[in-house]
């Protein structure tokens, strides 16, 4: 991805960070993933009163590009409401690793923008 390509898809993510449903936890997450043709979804956190139920914006944004047919992707931008790097929690790096494994992953904060692979994330994931 070029400097300019990455920018663009972190301001999406931090655009889809605004919608973030977090009246329990008050922590905003967003995040934007472009597929190999250049198309983008973004997603931001779910919360439910049945916490449990609680959405990631990682998946979010994963789900959205899948129903809508989307298979090969190239990188997700990650971006949270306090100012530090959001790692994607473990099921989300499961999910990633399944159906995004060549993904590039850049975590924004005010600080710069870290890139990590799924399988710097989530080594020896499940399989069967
Ligand atoms: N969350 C995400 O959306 N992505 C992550 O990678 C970690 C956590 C959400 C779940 C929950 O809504 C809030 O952030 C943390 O309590």
């Amino acid at each position: 991805m070029l400097p300019s390509e990455i920018e663009r898809l972190v301001k999406e993510a931090e655009k889809a960070r605004d919608t973030a449903i977090v009246p329990y936890s008050r922590f905003r997450v967003g995040a934007a993933l472009i597929t190999i043709d250049g198309k983008t979804y973004a997603g931001c956190n779910i919360e439910n009163i049945s916490l449990m139920l609680s959405f990631c914006a990682e998946r979010a944004a994963l789900i959205k590009a899948l129903t809508e047919g989307e298979k090969r992707f190239r990188a997700m931008a990650v971006v949270s409401g306090d100012g530090r790097y959001c790692f994607p929690c473990g099921s989300c790096r499961q999910m990633l690793a399944e159906f995004a494994p060549g993904l590039d992953i850049y975590l924004a904060s005010p600080k710069g923008i870290k890139k990590f692979s799924v399988s710097e994330l989530l080594p020896h994931r499940f399989q069967k």
